[in-house]
């Protein structure tokens, strides 16, 4: 039995076909590498001693969709991680955000049908709930308003996922809702490789701390949080991906079911956590100035992960330290990520 993973050269999609390939399942992996390497998968064949079968192909081709399946007829199961994700950019390049996710994902579940798979793990995130009615949040809280079209990509993507569901109800679907993931695999070998100036806070911090920048800009320091800068529920990658896999195991025993599950730690961290932790974890000193808040972003959030832990049997084991730990050791070992010096 085998499982695609689409996208799975990118950040999350490589820690998770690790953690299939160590947990004895076969991995097709199609990427366009539009934000990845395909050196990911050749250090994950590295890591596990096993193969992957990779296409480099985009899903917003609807003949390289065809022919994946059609050559891979074990597929029974898909992953479904690729996607564009600059929140900032898909507010400037909307179309493109709306045609490659959400194009793209019509595609992909159009080729599952012709071939007769009917079991989907998406990649949905937390920004679907917009601003959280409560706190820590639950599935049962109702998806809000998004503030930007990579949001709305994610929410739409559940809807149609949804849709497809009820017209065709012996498919299983589940949606994962990420909050947010940080660090890389223990080895150090696999990691997050941003473009450019990375958006997210772990990896703008760890150039810093390896001096590719000088200083870290805290957006926003008069929330209503206890130190005054954002909170976030921050998750280990590779908990995440090991969720997969629990998720993996789930869906093989549903029999025409939609589910959702919230991934995160049930911890909130504030950004000032998050730069102490990192300090602790690399013994260097990050410098930091206080800049305005970020247009569009939320004082405060962090899950309750209790519904996973009850129906996947899948906790969070990593705490922060564990976190910028591995993330250090990634970005030591590779400060330009998989490639070049720009
Ligand atoms: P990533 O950019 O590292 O991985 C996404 C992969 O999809 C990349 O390798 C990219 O090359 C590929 N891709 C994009 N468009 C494609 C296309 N048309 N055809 C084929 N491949 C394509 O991002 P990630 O952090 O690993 O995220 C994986 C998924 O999880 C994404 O869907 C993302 O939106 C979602 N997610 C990420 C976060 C986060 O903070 N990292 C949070 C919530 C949800
Ligand atoms: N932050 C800074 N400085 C930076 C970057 C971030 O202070 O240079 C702050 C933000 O203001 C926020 C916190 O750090 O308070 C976390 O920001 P991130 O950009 O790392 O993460 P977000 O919570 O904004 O968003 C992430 C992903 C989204 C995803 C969301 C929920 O980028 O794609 O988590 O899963 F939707």
């Amino acid at each position: 039995m085998s499982v695609l993973v689409t996208g799975g050269a990118g950040y999350i999609g490589s820690h998770t076909v690790l953690e299939l390939l160590n947990g004895g399942y076969e991995a097709v992996v199609f990427d366009n590498l539009c934000n990845s390497s395909e050196e990911a998968l050749r250090r994950v064949e590295k890591i596990t001693g096993k193969k992957v079968r990779f296409y480099k192909a985009d899903m917003c081709d609807p003949e390289a969709m065809d022919r994946i399946f059609a050559e891979n007829p074990d597929i029974d199961s898909v992953i479904h991680f690729a996607g564009l994700k600059a929140v900032a950019v898909s507010v400037s390049e909307p179309v493109e955000y709306y045609k490659n996710n959400i194009g793209g994902t019509l595609n992909l579940i159009e080729a599952m049908k012709k071939h007769g798979v009917k079991n989907i793990i998406f990649s949905s995130s937390a920004t679907v709930y917009g601003s959280p009615k409560q706190i820590p949040i639950t599935e049962e809280c109702p998806k809000g308003v998004c503030t930007n079209p990579y949001g709305w990509t994610k929410w739409m993507i559940e809807q149609i996922l949804t849709d497809v569901h009820t017209a065709y109800p012996d498919w299983n679907v589940i949606l994962l809702r990420y909050f947010n993931p940080v660090g890389a695999h223990e080895s150090g070998l696999i990691g997050e490789d941003p473009q450019g100036v990375p958006n997210n806070l772990t990896p703008y911090i760890a150039q810093v701390a390896v001096g590719r920048r000088p200083h870290l800009n805290v957006n926003g320091n008069d929330y209503d949080t206890p130190d005054g800068t954002g909170v976030r529920d921050y998750i280990h990658v590779v908990d995440l991906a090991k969720g997969h896999i629990k998720a993996l195991e789930k869906i093989e025993k549903l029999s025409g079911e939609v589910k959702i599950y919230n991934l995160g730690t049930g911890k909130g961290s504030s950004v000032m956590d998050v730069l102490h932790a990192y300090e602790k974890a690399s013994g260097k000193e990050i410098p930091y100035v206080i800049a305005p808040r970020r247009p569009g972003d939320i004082d405060k959030c962090w899950a309750d992960p209790s519904l996973a832990e009850k129906e996947l049997g899948w906790r969070a084991e990593l705490d922060l330290l564990d976190m910028c730990r591995d993330s250090w050791n990634w970005q030591q070992k590779n400060p330009y990520g998989y490639g070049k010096p720009e």
